[in-house]
């Protein structure tokens, strides 16, 4: 089937089959694999992306359910400039990743959240966040990030 949706702010159009995820369509069809794929079972939240403006998982959100709809992934977050997001900015200024495989879906996580949420309490950030999940960093950086990230954007606005 031919599926057409806005991918990172433009119309885009892929060929998929019915059973494929989000996930495989960016990945092997549109070459976008910032998108992590790790338990494909919904757990771990490496895959997340924004669809509608909502956090789903890309591994177990079949393709079709995306048409029409607006996505985001972490490739659509920087400035046409290629200056970084400020979320991202952040999670490099508190050093908040080893091997980064968690990154792309910690970061869209932090997007949802902040966008619905503008001065989340810590409480707020580790509930949102808890669908998400790290085997390197303990988490304390990536809270010091998603804070850090909030104070800037806040200030900019
Ligand atoms: S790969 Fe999708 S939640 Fe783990
Ligand atoms: S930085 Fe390695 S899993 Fe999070």
């Amino acid at each position: 089937m031919k599926l057409s949706f806005q991918l990172n702010g433009r119309p885009t159009e892929a060929e998929c089959e019915a059973e494929e995820t989000l996930a495989e369509v960016l990945r092997n069809r549109l070459g976008l694999t910032g998108t992590k794929v790790s338990c494909e079972v919904q757990v771990c939240g490496a895959c997340t992306v924004l669809v509608g403006g909502r956090p789903v998982r890309a591994c177990t959100t079949l393709a079709y359910e995306a048409r029409d709809r607006s996505v985001l992934t972490i490739e659509g977050l920087a400035q046409a400039d290629g200056s970084l997001h400020s979320i991202q900015q952040a999670f490099i200024d508190e050093f908040a990743f080893q091997c980064g495989f968690c990154t792309p879906g910690m970061i869209m996580a932090t997007k949802a959240l902040l966008d619905e949420n503008p001065n989340p309490s810590d409480d707020e950030i580790i509930h949102h966040m808890d669908g998400n999940i790290c085997r390197c960093t303990g988490y304390v950086p990536i809270l010091k990030a998603i804070k850090r990230a909030a104070e800037k954007i806040n200030k900019s606005k």
